[in-house]
């Protein structure tokens, strides 16, 4: 079967455009793929993190992945950090990758911004660990949103290097799946910016752990222009709030934005609005409440974490010991 390896980050609150563009469409590839999900502690950590918050985050992620759908006995959840053969594969890899690729990283430059000594090396080198990420259970698809397609494309480039330089096929090149509507859910106060982690403004974003009331607070205090819902594709693209609204809408009812867009041109936006609350509260409200209830018992989900790394590990070692045979370091 092919595998598909994906990751979140346990950095900051879980929201709607997590859920969304990455978890919820994981779920249905359960069961036609063998698949490993990630928390990527090790990622999170090239950028400094509190150590109470870090442990606390990571099994919040792995309680939205178990409240979203994901099946801990069918597939394998763990953290990153508990199995060292990514960072083993990472280093054997950083060793074939140019700097020049790494330079054309635009997720780097805009983190690392305007002070670009002060950046971190492991925020530099963050693509060659995604890489090892993937390339250490030879996964063949990775499910991610619009953001990390160039480290995906980096990825199959770095496995074409390790092929080519030694004279195998040994790493398969991982197929990018990117999801439809809604991959890129935007702040509802402002639908120029990204639904973000780091949003202050407590209205811009939904979090998973919210409760069905304040759900539905948040969508009606969205903002929205004072014009109709939109009548034609053409308008989506000059309007974006109604241009969000109706992606959040279109991806939680699992129909396309033009039937959405067309299901409701026309009206106002509050009857809309009514609608996608009842449609949000009816998911994330359930998921809420399951995520609540699983970070109330850490000692279940570390049992999940526990064997999901040590099934984990019993794929990617044995890979590790190949890659390493293959470069010629001797394991006596
Ligand atoms: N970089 C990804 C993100 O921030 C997370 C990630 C790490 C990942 N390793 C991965 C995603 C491997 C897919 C495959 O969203």
């Amino acid at each position: 079967m092919n595998r598909i390896f994906s990751g979140v980050q346990p950095t900051g609150n879980l929201h709607l455009g997590n859920y969304l563009g990455a978890i919820r469409n994981w779920v249905a590839l359960q069961s036609s793929f063998d698949c490993i999900f990630c928390i990527v502690d090790l990622h999170a950590i090239t950028v400094p993190q509190d150590p109470a918050q870090l442990r606390l985050q990571t099994r919040e992620v792995t309680a939205a992945y178990i409240a979203a759908g994901i099946d801990p006995e069918r597939c394998i959840i763990f953290n990153q950090s508990m199995v060292s053969a990514h960072s083993e594969l990472s280093w054997l890899l950083s060793c074939l990758t140019p700097l020049g690729w790494l330079n054309r990283m635009t997720q780097f430059k805009e983190k690392a911004g305007k002070q670009r000594d002060n950046a971190g090396l492991g925020l530099y080198a963050y693509p060659v660990l995604m890489a090892a990420d993937i390339l250490a259970y030879k996964a063949t698809h990775v499910p991610v949103g619009e953001d990390q397609k160039q480290h995906l494309e980096l990825a199959r480039d770095i496995a074409g290097a390790f092929n080519r330089r030694y004279g195998v096929e040994f790493f398969p090149l991982p197929e990018p799946q990117i999801f439809g509507a809604a991959t890129r859910v935007m702040s509802l106060r402002d639908g120029s910016k990204k639904m973000s982690k780091s949003d202050t403004s407590d209205y811009s974003r939904i979090n998973m752990t919210d409760d069905a009331d304040t759900v539905a607070l948040k969508i009606r205090k969205a903002r929205t222009d004072p014009l109709p819902m939109p009548e034609t594709p053409e308008e989506l693209e000059t309007r974006p709030e109604a241009a969000n609204l109706l992606g959040i809408y279109a991806a939680l009812t699992d129909v396309t934005v033009d039937a959405a867009r067309a299901r409701f041109a026309g009206q106002n936006f509050s009857s809309f609005k009514e609608e996608l609350a009842e449609v949000s509260v009816a998911v994330l409200g359930k998921i809420g409440g399951e995520m609540r209830r699983l970070v109330a018992d850490p000692g279940y989900i570390d049992r999940v974490l526990r064997g999901g790394a040590e099934r984990a590990r019993a794929i990617a070692e044995p890979h590790l010991r190949e890659v390493q045979d293959i470069i010629g370091l001797l394991r006596p």
